[in-house]
């Protein structure tokens, strides 16, 4: 699973438009998709047609630490289309800040909430649109995410405002030991004017190259759709908004190498590919072993399946699987255990639970 904060402190860049569509895109291209809306102006809820009255829980409950109102990530999601599903966001989500001012842990509240998620499906990603602040929900969303998407649009003071986002995201790899993969998406961009592509050159220089190569052009589709609630494509499946939107998820689905592996952080969801292969974690400060036994070695664990501690308490290895089906289980310490990552099982002949991993 791939977690997507779609994340610019600067307000009307294109987060939202870029959050609803670009999930449409990778559901539309077969992947299961959750967009979690971790903005209180709830826009990407609403541009999905899902209005004020028709959320009875959001993200909001998900992150209270009132234990009277709390409920789990799972229990308010909605579906919206085949492959993608929405956790609603409504004004409610703005006393949280608040809530969780002073209380431990409060920038892992997300990260939390999804690894206790308890569904049936499991998602290939999950797009996190932010609001146009860098405080605790920001926070939240960077701190889970392994990349960030920063659309920028090609409009006055655009790149002003983005070192401080790229500051804080620098802040937080260090802090996890993790290298969070930032990458800036051209936005509201006008090819015939010569401004919009100095611009492009001012973000190119400003993000060192790491800049997505579609490119989202001004397309008043985009504006029509989301009046409407929907995605566009839904709305215009052939006009430019659609095309670029669509672009942009295959060159996400393609580019599994811009994310950085090297530094392994815990795996939300469990096992993910990385650029050498399927990365798995497991995370413990008391373990003196970790190992992993699956269907890929014959479930006979020895030197080579050893896992190595890449930092305090995550223990990681990579294998190099085809696209499949394999079970699996972590021996910590000569205990069998399931990964407590991942939420899909099976259980074998004689009803003994394993992790499950389908490799697409
Ligand atoms: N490529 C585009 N072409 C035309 N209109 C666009 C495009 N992208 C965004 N817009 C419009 O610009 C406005 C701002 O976009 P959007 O809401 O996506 O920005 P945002 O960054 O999420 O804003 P906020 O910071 O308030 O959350 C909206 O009216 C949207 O319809
Ligand atoms: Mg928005």
């Amino acid at each position: 699973m791939r977690i997507i904060a779609i994340a610019n402190q600067k307000g009307g860049c294109g987060k939202t438009t870029t959050a609803i569509n670009f999930s449409a895109c990778l559901a539309q291209a077969k992947k299961n998709v959750l967009l979690i809306d971790l903005d209180p102006q709830g826009h990407a809820t609403l541009g999905l047609n899902i209005k004020h009255q028709d959320v009875d829980k959001s993200m909001y409950h998900v992150l209270t630490p009132q234990s009277g109102k709390k409920v789990r990530l799972d229990e308010i999601i909605l579906p919206i289309s085949q492959n993608f599903d929405l956790a609603p966001a409504d004004i409610l989500l703005s006393a949280i800040e608040q809530e969780l001012s002073g209380k431990p842990e409060r920038e892992a509240k997300l990260y939390q909430a999804i690894s206790l998620m308890v569904t049936k499906k499991t998602y290939d990603y999950i797009v996190i649109d932010c609001p146009p602040s860098l405080g605790l929900l920001t926070f939240n969303a960077l701190r889970v995410s392994g990349e960030v998407i920063a659309p920028v649009e090609t409009g006055f003071f655009s790149v002003h405002g983005v070192s401080k986002l790229l500051e804080i995201v620098d802040v937080i790899g260090k802090r996890l030991k993790c290298d969070i993969a930032v990458k800036a998406l051209i936005t509201l961009f006008d090819r015939r004017t010569k401004f919009s592509q100095e611009i492009k050159d001012d973000i190119y220089n400003h993000f060192s190259g790491q800049v997505f190569k579609s490119i989202i052009n001004t397309n008043v589709r985009l504006k029509e759709a989301a009046s409407y609630g929907m995605p566009v494509i839904a709305y215009d499946k052939r006009c430019r908004g659609s095309e670029d939107y669509m672009a942009l998820a295959k060159e996400v689905i393609r580019k599994y190498d811009w994310t950085k592996p090297e530094t392994v952080t815990e795996t939300v969801g469990g096992p993910q590919q990385s650029k050498s292969g399927i990365l798995f974690t497991y995370s413990s400060t008391e373990a003196g072993s970790v190992q992993i036994a699956g269907d890929f070695n014959n479930w006979a664990a020895d030197q080579k399946d050893k896992l190595e501690t890449t930092k305090k308490g995550v223990w990681a290895k990579v294998y190099n699987l085809r696209p499949g089906r394999y079970r699996y289980k972590f021996i910590v310490d000569g205990q069998w255990v399931t990964d407590p990552n991942n939420p899909q099982t099976e259980a074998d002949e004689i009803g003994n639970l394993n992790s499950l991993l389908e490799i697409k």
